[in-house]
């Protein structure tokens, strides 16, 4: 945590954790009861997933991914997500694109699509930023940074849970081995990988209810706020 800078601004909060962790659920509500933007850069990352997918280019194919990048605009809109001006939130969250963006998120040319983007949307503060790197890479200097994790199982029954929320209903142990395959693609990558960022507060949500980590965390904020006021 960032001292010593008299708070001209609000913070910026970031929320780092693996798959299923709770940082979505986490973010948005501390986000709520900040009053604060949110920004979800792994909507960001799937956004980008979606363009590409859409072009019909493979994943691997750095190059052909630059071009398809060089050509796509990704905005938020009020919690909306808009590909080159169409809305396409609806489509985000499916196991399928998880992977591929998963897999694209290795690449060098989007996350320089992506990176100054986000640091741009923090410049402001009032931001609670959610996601794999936020607090490592994209904006270590925030005043206020979180390390989301929770068991692989419980992580694994939650998201069971969400997809069978969303209509898409899946056995436990298929669930379980996509959520361990996206931690292995997360963590073992050369470019930002997920870690633990320097000067994070790591909450274990494992037997916490979701009211319980927004407390921790409101009570994390309310801290910095007193720690950096002038
Ligand atoms: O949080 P999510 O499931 O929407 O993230 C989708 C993928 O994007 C996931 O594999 C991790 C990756 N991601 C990333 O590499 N960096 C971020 N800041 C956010 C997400």
């Amino acid at each position: 945590m960032r001292r010593g800078a008299a708070l001209k601004r609000q913070p910026v909060v970031t929320i780092d954790g693996p798959a299923a962790a709770g940082k979505s659920t986490a973010a948005r509500e501390l986000a709520r009861r900040l009053g604060f933007t949110l920004v979800d850069t792994g909507a960001l990352y799937r956004a980008l997933a979606w363009a590409v997918k859409e072009a019909g280019v493979a994943a691997d194919d750095a190059p052909a991914v630059g071009k398809v990048l060089e050509k796509t605009t990704v905005d938020f809109e009020g919690g909306r997500v808009l590909v080159n001006g169409r809305d396409i939130t609806a489509q985000l969250r499916t196991p399928e694109l998880g992977m591929l963006t998963s897999r694209l998120t290795r690449l060098q040319v989007v996350r320089d699509k992506l990176t100054p983007l986000q640091r741009g949307l923090a410049r402001a503060g009032g931001v609670v930023l959610e996601g794999r790197d936020t607090g490592s890479v994209v904006c270590p200097e925030a005043e206020v940074k979180f390390y989301l994790d929770a068991d692989l199982d419980e992580r694994a029954r939650r998201r069971r849970e969400e997809l069978a929320a969303t209509g898409l209903p899946a056995d436990y142990e298929t669930v379980k081995a996509e959520v361990m395959q996206r931690d292995r693609q997360d963590m073992e990558r050369d470019l930002a990988p997920l870690v633990r960022p320097e000067g994070a507060l790591v909450l274990d949500s494992t037997a916490l209810s979701p009211e319980a980590v927004v407390e921790r965390m409101l009570d994390a904020v309310e801290q910095a706020r007193c720690c950096t006021r002038s």
